[in-house]
């Protein structure tokens, strides 16, 4: 495992990134739309770092199987409780990959009919795209790898890392 952002590193940089969503929406606070299990950690931190009283949500996305593997059919497992009808609406993914996952919960949100619709990522693995997406916030981008901590997980494991790691074979790692 080799760390590739710290916890100091993604504190610094969710803040800017929080700050930057803020100042999208000065009048009208957004639903924020958490993506489980992957981005629980995320979204906790990121409304933390927002000013505006956002309301929270969460939905649940599965597209991979238990590992690192992709089925590439991509499955609303839970849906949200609130309606986003004519609400801005701020979807918070964990990591941006092949583009299938988010492209699938665009166009299942755009159903919805919300006023507006924006995207929020962890990371993006921009070099990995099958099919095209732009996140309109992003915190870090990154090259191919698997990674781990901070929200993901490999085989539910190594969530709870409180930096991100670069998974390299599948050794354990101390949970700190
Ligand atoms: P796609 O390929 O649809 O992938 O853009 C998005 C989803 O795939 C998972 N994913 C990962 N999970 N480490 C993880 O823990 C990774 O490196 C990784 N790459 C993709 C993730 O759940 C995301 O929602
Ligand atoms: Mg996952």
């Amino acid at each position: 495992m080799k760390v590739l952002f710290s916890e100091e590193q993604i504190r610094k940089r969710v803040e800017e990134v929080a700050q930057e969503i803020d100042s999208v929406f000065p009048h009208e606070p957004p639903i924020i739309v958490g993506v489980l299990n992957g981005a629980f950690i995320f979204t906790a931190d990121l409304v933390r770092s927002m000013r505006s009283f956002v309301e929270i949500d969460f939905i649940r996305a599965s597209s991979y199987g238990y590992f690192a593997e992709t089925s590439g059919k991509v499955k609303i497992t839970k849906d949200m409780e609130k309606s986003v009808l004519g609400r801005d609406v701020v979807v918070v993914e964990d990591i941006l990959d092949s583009g299938i996952t988010l492209n699938f919960i665009k166009g299942w949100l755009q159903k919805k009919q919300p006023r507006s619709l924006r995207f929020c990522v962890l990371l993006d693995k921009k070099a990995l795209r099958k099919e095209p997406f732009v996140a309109e916030h992003v915190c870090f981008s990154i090259d191919d790898g698997f990674v781990v901590g901070y929200g993901l997980d490999y085989g539910e494991r190594y969530r709870n890392l409180s930096n991100i790691q670069l998974l390299v074979g599948e050794e354990n790692a101390k949970c700190s």
